[in-house]
């Protein structure tokens, strides 16, 4: 049998996620197919083997119990999950009086930072000591102001700031005594490592990751699914020696293509882009065939039907919608479902209007709609040939590339069978 590891973390997971307001607690909010607690959890056990205390909400603790078995793996018996309180200062302590009895080393994690790289958690293990706290921290990159209502009154200088994030380590000793001061002043710390120093133990700072963000925000969340996509486009790219624990990335493609004749009143919309003066495109909706195509590749890719199904007759909240919305809704659909984008490539065929000065503005229009995969549009003409050279409409290709997300030590892709697993 493997030494029981003498360090264990302590991932603080009982938020509600006030400013998330994503209508459940944060922790519990998906990423991708995947909860913020499971992609924390992923990270914690990448990492170098220590114990694992879970914090939950109140309520929560079967939910949180789900996530650490399907993260943990065959480590389950080094896990433990209890019930927060209602400031993170509590939850800690919670999760403090949950330690095993020969646990030297503890550190403090927030869910919330859910993309932490394991090889920050295992650098503050091996930067603790008997008598130091470790906190990661990245160097402040804004030009810092003191104001004072509206006016500003100085610069800061920042080389002297640094942004603190987590796991935060500490010798459990004095972590344990230090909390019992802080709650025997009834005062409350902005994180561990103040409440560590305020007993009079010094701390060091170590280098974190600018992946090691606290998801607070709804952008936060969109940076994270993101950084997600992006990275299971990198390790497509680099086959990875050995199975890894993370998500990685299943590709799959679709296909989509569209028709408009031109026709109707007012002004052409197409690739997301009014087109003052340009003859516009008949349809249900604003004619725009680019997006239509877009929409059809990506519920393609990922066998969610198309986009009659979705945004026909049958939707008239969708009549006279624009490409953002169309777009935006799509990959909702995508993510509910468990699926990242990769990229989108989409050819208009037609004679007018004339693409090229505009390209880049539609690009970043129909990419925005997307939340920031890459959209490359490109036109062509038929030399006068069919319906596009005879000017009597458009035709449009697209192909999207999106990506499952899933386990690589037990994929499970939603279409297979159970063939990968043992
Ligand atoms: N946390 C906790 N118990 C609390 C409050 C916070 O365990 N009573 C945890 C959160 O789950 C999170 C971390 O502490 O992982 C950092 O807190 P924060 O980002 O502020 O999360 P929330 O308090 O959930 O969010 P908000 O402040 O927007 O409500
Ligand atoms: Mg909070």
């Amino acid at each position: 049998m493997l030494p029981v590891p003498t360090a264990a973390i302590i991932v603080v997971a009982a938020g509600s996620g006030t400013r998330l307001d994503a209508g459940a607690p944060k922790a519990f909010v998906g990423i991708d197919a995947h909860s913020i607690l499971r992609h924390a959890l992923d990270g914690v056990f990448a990492a170098a083997p220590i114990q694992v205390v879970v914090v939950a909400p109140a309520g929560f603790e079967g939910d949180a119990e789900t996530e650490v078995r399907a993260a943990a793996g065959d480590r389950a018996d080094l896990t433990r999950v209890v019930t927060g309180g209602s400031t993170r200062q509590q939850s800690v302590a919670a999760g403090l009086a949950a330690l095993w009895g020969d646990v030297r080393t503890v550190l403090v994690h927030d869910a919330a930072r859910a993309l932490t790289p394991p090889a920050v958690i295992d650098a503050v293990i091996t930067a603790v000591d008997d008598s130091t706290g470790i906190l990661p921290t990245l160097p402040v990159i804004d030009t810092l102001k003191r104001v004072e209502g509206a006016t500003v009154i100085a610069p800061v200088d920042r080389s002297e700031l640094a942004a603190a994030q987590t796991p935060q380590g500490f010798p459990r000793t004095l972590l344990e005594q230090a909390y019992a001061r802080a709650e025997r002043d009834g005062i409350e710390y902005t994180d561990d490592a103040a409440l560590f120093a305020a007993a009079g133990h010094p701390v060091r700072h170590i280098d974190g990751s600018s992946r090691g963000f606290k998801i607070t925000t709804p952008d936060d969340l969109v940076r994270a699914r993101h950084l997600l996509a992006a990275t299971a486009v990198q390790s497509l790219a680099q086959p990875v020696a050995q199975p890894v624990a993370q998500p990685v990335g299943v590709p799959r493609v679709g296909i989509g293509t569209d028709a408009h004749a031109f026709g109707g009143d007012g002004n052409l919309w197409l690739a997301g882009l009014e087109w003052p003066g340009e003859q516009p495109l008949s349809g249900h909706s604003d004619g725009d065939a680019v997006a239509h195509a877009i929409v059809d590749a990506l519920l393609g890719a990922a066998g969610l039907g198309d986009i009659g199904e979705h945004f026909g007759t049958a939707h008239p909240e969708y009549a006279g919608a624009h490409a953002e919305v169309f777009l935006a809704r799509t990959r909702e659909l995508l993510a509910q479902s468990g699926f990242g984008i990769g990229n989108v490539s989409v050819q208009f065929q037609g004679n007018r209007p004339r693409f090229s000065a505009r390209r880049r503005e539609a690009e970043g229009v129909l990419s925005d709609a997307l939340g920031g995969v890459p959209v490359s549009v490109t036109a062509t003409t038929t030399d006068g040939l069919g319906f596009p050279g005879r000017a009597e409409g458009i035709a449009v290709t697209a192909i999207a590339m999106v990506m499952a997300q899933v386990d690589a030590n037990n994929a499970h892709d939603p279409e297979s069978n159970e063939k990968e697993q043992s």
